[in-house]
């Protein structure tokens, strides 16, 4: 078993104990394609500085090539000794160079080189959590041109409110995914800034150029300060903080599915297989997909809580409770890509029922409100109108009928000008229709809302291609 790369000044070995608490290997080892790429990068900056020559540099090259096969076929050999990625392949090197090896570890600490691996990572995987959440919005995109004629009770405190256009209700969904593509877009921005060259925190001796470095990793930026280069989170705290709150999003979308698969809604039915079956009852669907969907929201709420308790009590620079970073990251970005694609397909394959829909579009005076607004119209305070309309609800309740059939005399008792030809107004489909207002939920505001939500995804999708 070789020794620890900081053996130099140490009389004995590591415990056990301490070996095991230290190792990150079982978990930071898919960080592997960046390392190799930083490895490289630095390789050829030392080169450049005249510290290692240019048949040096290839020999590394060749190295890691080696190592870069080795670990996508899964025959990369670890040893026991091999704490983390940046130790295994620097061994690797050794291992295979000798001396040429032991060359690359100069102007470069690990802590430099975990948080430009780990910005790298990332700079692929928001783009990845990004990507679902446009397919997510394209699915509902589609479900609402599918149903832009579709009535749908719309609800606040779970309670039958308005009718509205179920388009309305999946653009609103769509609409707010935006916004989540867009913390995940900002958060970007803030990952892609290299931090290779900081060295430990504080530079280094030797004639390097963490700008060049940064360009030849692709990034956009170089860090300003070496310190903040290795002792800041933050990139990873905002993307697990956009992660978070996609997963509360998702979780919501998730509850109106099991809602609305209920026989009780019956408002859509699941595809099977996006459905689940019961061990015992054989008449059983099951929304898992919904309801795990809504339970993983909670592990990425756990992940972003998890990295702030530990960034939060740290001194500058480096600490090693930052190596607590990686798995809360990866569970996020791996989590919610899985229920970004489990939902999309959900969400696309659905199928929903107009007629149970527009049922329950039309019962619960659902009109009310458009009754009361007419009589603002009218020149009523709202005030009075709407206690005018209450009344007439509790009437219409009172010998269990529809506010649509109550008689001249009952409309008149509770306002004077209230009459049976404003009766129309409570028809579902008039009352969807006349509100128009600016993203409201009539067919026109419908159709704006869609052309705006197109260009939104055209940018999106062309956000994705450029990364
Ligand atoms: N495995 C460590 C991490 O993930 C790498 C850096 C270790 N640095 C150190 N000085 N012990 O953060």
């Amino acid at each position: 078993m070789s020794e620890p790369l900081w053996a130099g000044r140490f009389s004995k070995g590591p415990s056990e104990a301490l070996a095991e608490l230290s190792r990150s290997i079982q978990y930071d080892q898919r960080l592997w394609p960046q390392d190799i790429a930083c490895t490289r990068a630095h390789a050829a900056n030392l080169q450049r500085a005249g510290l290692i020559t240019a048949e040096d540099e290839a020999a590394l090259g060749g190295a890691l090539d080696k190592a870069a096969a080795a670990f996508a076929d899964g025959s990369f050999a670890f040893n026991p000794s091999d704490e983390d990625i940046h130790s295994a392949i620097e061994r690797f090197l050794t291992d295979d160079l000798g001396d040429l090896g032991a060359r690359i570890h100069a102007g470069r600490s690990r802590n430099d080189l975990v948080v430009t691996d780990f910005r790298l990572w990332l700079k692929t995987a928001i783009p990845a959590v990004a990507g679902g959440v446009l397919g997510l919005q394209e699915a509902l995109r589609e479900q609402a041109e599918a149903h832009i004629d579709t009535l749908a009770p719309g609800y606040t405190h779970l309670q039958r409110a308005q009718p509205v256009l179920l388009a309305h209700h999946l653009l609103a969904h769509a609409f707010a995914l935006a916004r989540d593509f867009d913390r995940l877009r900002g958060a970007f921005a803030r990952v892609d800034v290299s931090g290779l060259g900081a060295a430990a925190f504080a530079g280094t001796t030797l004639p390097l150029d963490p700008v060049r470095t940064a360009s030849d990793l692709g990034f956009s930026a170089v860090f300003d300060n070496s310190a903040d280069a290795v002792g800041a989170r933050d990139f990873a705290l905002e993307f697990l903080a956009a992660a978070a709150i996609l997963g509360t999003q998702l979780s919501r979308i998730g509850e109106e599915i099991v809602l609305w698969t209920s026989a009780e809604f019956g408002f859509a039915t699941l595809d099977d297989a996006f459905a689940t079956g019961s061990s015992i009852m054989p008449q059983k669907k099951n929304p898992d997909v919904a309801e795990l969907v809504r339970g993983k929201s909670a592990r990425v709420i756990g992940d972003l809580v998890h990295l702030l308790g530990v960034v939060k009590g740290l001194p500058m620079a480096y600490n090693r409770d930052l190596q607590e970073d990686k798995e809360p990251v990866f569970d996020a970005a791996d989590t919610v890509g899985l229920c970004l694609a489990a939902l999309t397909g959900t969400i696309g394959t659905l199928i929903f029922h107009p007629d149970r829909l527009e049922a329950a579009a039309r019962g619960g005076a659902a009109g009310a409100t458009d009754l009361a607004e007419a009589l603002v119209k009218e020149g009523v305070p709202f005030r009075h109108a709407h206690e005018a309309i209450g009344k007439l609800v509790a009437v219409a309740a009172g010998r269990n009928a529809e506010l649509a059939d109550l008689t001249e005399e009952e409309l008149q008792a509770a306002h004077p000008k209230l009459s049976v030809a404003m009766l129309d107004l409570l028809d579902a489909r008039r009352s969807v229709s006349s509100r128009s207002s600016h993203g409201g939920t009539s067919p026109e505001q419908i159709g704006l809302q869609l052309e705006r939500l197109g260009r939104l995804l055209d940018a999106e999708r062309k956000w994705c291609a450029g990364r």
